[in-house]
């Protein structure tokens, strides 16, 4: 596995495999890797004749009050991962290699809407962050395929929105969450958690579980919501929002909308966690 910093030794890297025609995917993550972010390698390697993996800790994502400082970086075991998952380059740029002239002036990419909702309601410019950078690793590596996991669903749907909107030649695919066999849905930030919490935090997926269930029985999604803050609450957690939403576009759901998608963020102790179901209404 190739080892690359420079965003000039990137570009060379990738001219040689797309010049010989090989089917290019990008896996974009920001490292501490855990078996979602491998379970994106290897659906990327069966699709794909190399695979790239960013491992970047994106600082312009980060809001001035969250974890940037202390997200963790694990930088050897990242890259001894993911050469047993098969990939076959690592890209890991320092913060001055993306943003040589800083961060402040950058260009930067928005998505309108779907932005603001949601995790954007809490976490201002965090998807102009997200988008941003994305966008950057798309066109440094222009991949034919790039992965992200459903477990970040609003992110996913910004990301597809961006590359539809600004026609960037991508195909973008969302896997399903991998999950600890208590339904936790992995996450780096789930080493924020002391056991205690830890012992908890299932309760997310669990109450999730419940209001799709409710969603299928028919209780209006004002209820489901209502129902689902207030068990999350009940658990121990402090939920931000529990909210049912159409599937696609992350609108308000109405009465014949079949395609739903419950999600939820929650704090417990120095974790914010998050975590979605999908739900499809059967006549
Ligand atoms: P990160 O949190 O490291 O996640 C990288 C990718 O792994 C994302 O697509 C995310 O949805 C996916 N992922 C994380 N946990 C998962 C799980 N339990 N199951 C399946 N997939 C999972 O998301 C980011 O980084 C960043 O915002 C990034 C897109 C890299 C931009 O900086």
């Amino acid at each position: 596995m190739l080892r690359v910093a420079e965003v000039a030794g990137l570009r060379r890297e990738v001219a040689r495999w797309r010049q010989a025609g090989i089917r290019l995917a990008l896996v974009p993550t920001m490292g501490n890797l855990h078996a979602g972010h491998l379970a994106l390698v290897q659906a990327a390697r069966a699709q794909a004749g190399r695979v790239a993996v960013s491992v970047f800790v994106n600082p312009l994502q980060f809001g001035p009050s969250e974890d940037f400082a202390a997200y963790p970086r694990t930088q050897q075991r990242d890259a001894e991962l993911l050469a047993s998952a098969g990939a076959d380059l690592l890209f890991a740029p320092s913060v001055e290699a993306m943003y040589p002239r800083g961060q402040a002036g950058h260009t930067r990419v928005e998505v309108p809407g779907l932005s603001e909702i949601l995790c954007g309601a809490s976490r201002p410019g965090h998807f102009i962050g997200v988008a941003t950078v994305v966008c950057k690793l798309l066109n440094l590596v222009q991949p034919d395929l790039a992965l992200f996991g459903e477990k970040d669903y609003q992110q996913l749907l910004v990301i597809r929105r961006m590359a539809e909107d600004l026609c960037l030649p991508v195909e973008i695919q969302g896997l399903a969450t991998v999950r600890e066999p208590d339904g936790l849905a992995m996450s780096s930030r789930n080493a924020y958690l002391l056991p205690a919490e830890r012992a908890l935090a299932a309760q997310i997926y669990r109450v999730l579980g419940r209001s799709a269930g409710r969603l299928r029985a028919g209780v209006p999604a004002a209820e489901v919501q209502a129902e689902g803050l207030a068990e999350l609450s009940a658990a121990g957690l402090s939920p931000e929002y529990l909210s049912v939403r159409r599937a696609d576009d992350l609108g308000s759901p109405g009465p014949d909308d079949r395609e739903l998608v419950v999600l939820a963020a929650a704090r417990l102790g120095r974790a914010r966690l998050i975590d979605n179901l999908r739900v499809r209404i059967d006549d």
